[in-house]
């Protein structure tokens, strides 16, 4: 579920300090290799998302989340590469001053951005995330300038860094020759709290070899699809199956199988109720929830399994666990307890 929004930011001054680029010499290599806008470059298909118009998508995976800006493409093919791979949600970040197409121009703001981000002022971005809370990892992406992280990133990392306090934070960086070293310290100075994974960087090099280093990566940092799980239900002598949601209660859920649970009528029939014990844990699960007829939810403030056997209204005290396929449901639309055992399926 994503929880982007985005709206032009001012400029904001501020008295955090984080590294100043005048330790490093001006980038001087004079070679662009670019990426053509959107990702497309001819070669592997990752990085290709044809619905990725503006860089903003919103995945089936909760799980994680892409962050990245980039001028040319080439940090943009690699966060496309990633939000393939997991099906996750992603997010472009845009300075509010369009960047230079020329290099040589944008050479010169860039060190200027540096230097004005070493005095704490931190050049104007248009995007904002609400919250990260619900992602187990945040994805990272920029180009590295003048060896430090592009600066609408310095800048992103800067208004987000209470909300990114605790969270676990991937770098992924393109760079022509430089290695990503600098812009992890960068990274560390402006959101001190967060817990930061092994970076990822690619260079013009390597850029090509992303087909292979992308899923490695993201398999060592333990970063992958949802897996819906399945689950049988026995009731009323009837077997049916259910199709797990990808979040912390249904895991939480599915870690406590087989178990019995008698089914109590809740509403005149419109939910079968148990109670589990403990309780699910509902970290990394996101809240709300329109049921539909088959949907099996929780009710957080009783804590009870809720399976709806009738459409009901949205509630933000309803979490979506799972959903009975096909008419199952209809097995579980009568009268009185139910005795039922729930399986999962391998
Ligand atoms: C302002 C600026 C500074 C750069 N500084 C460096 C650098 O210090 N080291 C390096 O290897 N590449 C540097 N580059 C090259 C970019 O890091 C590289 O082309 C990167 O892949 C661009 O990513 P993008 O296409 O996502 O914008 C610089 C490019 C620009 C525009």
């Amino acid at each position: 579920m994503r929880k982007l929004f985005f709206l032009p930011l001012m400029l904001l001054a501020s008295l955090a300090f984080t590294t100043a680029c005048s330790e490093d010499e001006p980038y001087a290599d004079g070679q662009e290799q670019t990426t053509p806008p959107g990702g497309g470059d001819g070669g592997s298909s990752e990085g290709n998302d044809e619905n990725v118009p503006d860089g903003n998508v919103d995945g089936t995976n909760g799980r994680y989340l892409v962050v990245y800006c980039s001028r040319t493409g080439n940090t943009q093919r690699m966060a496309q590469a990633i939000r393939s791979a997991l099906d996750c949600d992603m997010t472009v970040v845009e300075p509010e001053t369009p960047y230079e197409e020329d290099y040589d121009a944008m050479l010169d703001r860039a060190q200027a951005e540096l230097a004005a981000i070493g005095q704490g002022n931190y050049p104007a971005i248009t995007t904002a995330v609400e919250s990260f809370a619900g992602y187990d990892i945040v994805f990272i992406g920029y180009p590295i300038w003048f060896g430090h992280m592009a600066t609408p990133m310095q800048t992103f990392l800067h208004n987000h860094a209470d909300l990114l306090a605790g969270k676990r934070i991937a770098l992924f960086a393109s760079s022509g020759s430089s290695g990503i070293g600098t812009s992890e310290r960068d990274a560390a100075s402006l959101v001190p709290d967060a817990s930061f994974e092994e970076s990822l960087l690619l260079t013009s090099g390597t850029l090509d070899d992303m087909g292979t280093r992308i899923p490695a990566w993201l398999e060592e940092l333990g970063a992958r699809r949802g897996e819906n799980a399945s689950v049988r239900i026995t009731a009323n002598g009837q077997v049916l199956t259910a199709t797990m949601e990808d979040n912390g209660a249904a895991r939480d859920f599915l870690s406590r199988l087989p178990i019995d649970v008698t089914l109590e009528d809740f509403n005149n029939i419109t939910e079968k109720i148990f109670y589990p014990q403990p309780e699910l844990s509902l970290d990394d699960t996101p809240r709300g929830c329109a049921p539909a007829p088959g949907d099996i939810t929780i009710y957080e403030p009783w804590g009870n399994v809720a399976i709806f056997c009738k459409e009901s209204g949205y509630s933000n005290s309803l979490i979506k666990i799972g959903h009975i396929d096909g008419n199952g449901i209809e097995a579980l639309r009568v009268a009185g307890e139910i005795q039922a055992t729930v399986e999962r399926l391998e």
